[in-house]
């Protein structure tokens, strides 16, 4: 949660390198990985088109996609209603790590993360927490967007998505669209006539729809178990007391919810901080061809520097302190939301939290073998960041030779639990 408390890990490993086991680094070991992934989706509730007249433009726009540079492009096509709002736009390979451009040629850098819920995400900022600047908020694995209006006015110009040559072209688009009229209804008679003004307008609606519950329906069976509608099963109740247990699963201190609570709002599974995981380095993704290209995260934000609280001292080493960062994502409908993490690297939650037990007790299980035969951690860094990963927090507290913080079973149960959290649960009726 803190980017800050990294221990002395390197100190540690030397001693432990030197009395290794036989590490296999398979990378991702074959036996790891689920046998045949498939992607799952919702039962979300086929939303009901919203009825307010902004938002209902929104929706149009969202789903157009002649708004792209292919004419086969839209914001649902990398954010797809049954996949909670993920998907990476690739039909042939629907776990593909990273998502695809209107051209298929261009492919990007990142897994596309879900929309839903996104409207509850604060302004990027510097939040003081026990005397410790936490970045905190935004939009996109980096926050560079500060609201869903800033974040929509990307994708259409954005070369690696559906790469429009310009704003004007774009604006030209929803003219002569068939939502035309709505547009001028909602904006003015004069709605186009300026281009800057009718491209900003364009991404209010999109963030008018997005606040809608169709993003927000606190509809899983989590919500129902919350307000005293359903009850979990025993692996999804062991699975969730797991998932708050600080010496266990520890997951609520970043994927927070209130325990006090039972207001759904009050449980967003994420604190919208930023965290440094070491996901291992994803072969599949063509930038990761060059081994000098590096995803840096939260220190890359354009403009970040200018950012800073004006009392950080020493900048440059807070900076540095943030690279390898992405933010917390929530983990509402996340069963349905493979692959996982910003770069795509798992494709099951059972890998994900897999991880997060065994990353430092079995670290060859997901890393490549270096030269000496060991391990390469954190092998999606370059060394000088590898110590702004999180060593210090559980579950990724351990060493190698001590017990993962969840034994199988209990994985399987904290998995349990996560698929409570998809939308469009209907309690059974009793017989
Ligand atoms: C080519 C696939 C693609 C298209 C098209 C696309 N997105 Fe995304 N979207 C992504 C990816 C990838 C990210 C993460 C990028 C990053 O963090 O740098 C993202 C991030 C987001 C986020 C931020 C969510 C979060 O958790 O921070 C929102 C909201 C979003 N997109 C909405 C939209 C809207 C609205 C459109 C249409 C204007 C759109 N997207 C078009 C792939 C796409
Ligand atoms: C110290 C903060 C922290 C803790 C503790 C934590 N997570 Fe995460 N989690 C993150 C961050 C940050 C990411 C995104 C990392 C990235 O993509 O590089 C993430 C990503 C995930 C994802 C992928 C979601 C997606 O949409 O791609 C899942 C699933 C997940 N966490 C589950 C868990 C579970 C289960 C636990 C407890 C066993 C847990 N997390 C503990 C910070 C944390």
């Amino acid at each position: 949660m803190k980017l800050n408390d990294t221990t002395l890990w390197f100190g540690r490993m030397t001693v432990v390198a030197a009395m290794a086991l036989a590490p296999a680094c398979n990378g991702l070991a074959e036996d790891t990985a689920d046998e045949n992934p498939e992607v799952q989706s919702s039962a979300l509730a086929s939303a009901s088109a919203p009825v307010d007249d902004k938002a209902r433009l929104g929706a149009a726009i969202f789903g157009d996609t002649r708004l792209s540079a292919s004419g086969t492009q839209a914001c649902a096509s990398c954010h797809e209603a049954g996949r909670a709002f993920t998907g990476n736009n690739n039909p042939e390979n629907p776990l593909f790590p990273v998502a695809t451009g209107a051209f298929v040629d261009l492919v990007g850098g990142r897994n596309a993360p879900t929309a839903m819920y996104m409207k509850f995400s604060p302004r990027f900022g510097f939040v003081l927490d026990e005397g410790e600047y936490t970045p905190t908020g935004g939009q996109f694995w980096d926050g560079r967007a500060d609201t869903l209006a800033d974040q929509a006015k990307g994708p259409f110009l954005n070369p690696r998505e559906m790469a429009v040559a310009s704003k004007a072209d774009v604006v030209a688009l929803l003219r002569t669209a068939s939502y035309a009229r709505l547009f001028r209804r909602v904006y003015g008679r004069s709605a186009f006539d300026d281009v800057d003004s009718a491209y900003d307008d364009m991404a209010d609606a999109i963030q008018a729809f997005e606040e809608t519950p169709t993003f927000a329906p606190f509809s899983s069976k989590f919500d129902a178990v919350l307000t005293g509608r359903a009850r979990f099963s025993a692996a999804e109740a062991r699975g969730f007391a797991l998932f708050q247990d600080p010496e266990k699963g520890n997951c609520i201190a970043c994927h927070a919810g209130d325990p006090t609570s039972h207001e759904p709002s009050d449980w967003l599974f994420t604190d919208f901080t930023y965290d440094n995981l070491g996901v291992p380095r994803n072969a599949a993704i063509t930038d990761n061809a060059d081994p000098a290209h590096f995803d840096l995260g939260l220190c890359a934000q354009p403009g970040l520097a200018a950012k800073l609280p004006p009392d950080i001292e020493d900048k440059a080493a807070f900076l540095d302190s943030l690279c390898g960062a992405f933010k917390v994502p929530t983990l509402r409908n996340v069963a349905v939301t493979a692959p996982y993490m910003h770069n795509g690297f798992f494709s099951t939650l059972r890998d994900v939290v897999t991880f997060y037990v065994t990353r430092d007790t079995d670290p060859a299980r997901w890393y490549p073998c270096g030269g000496d035969g060991q391990p390469k951690k954190f092998d999606d860094l370059p060394e000088a960041y590898h110590a702004n990963v999180n060593t210090s927090e559980v579950p990724y507290d351990r060493h190698p030779g001590e017990a993962p913080r969840l034994d199988a079973a209990e994985i399987e149960d904290v998995v349990a639990f996560l698929g409570t959290l998809t939308d469009g649960y209907r309690p059974r009726r009793r017989q």
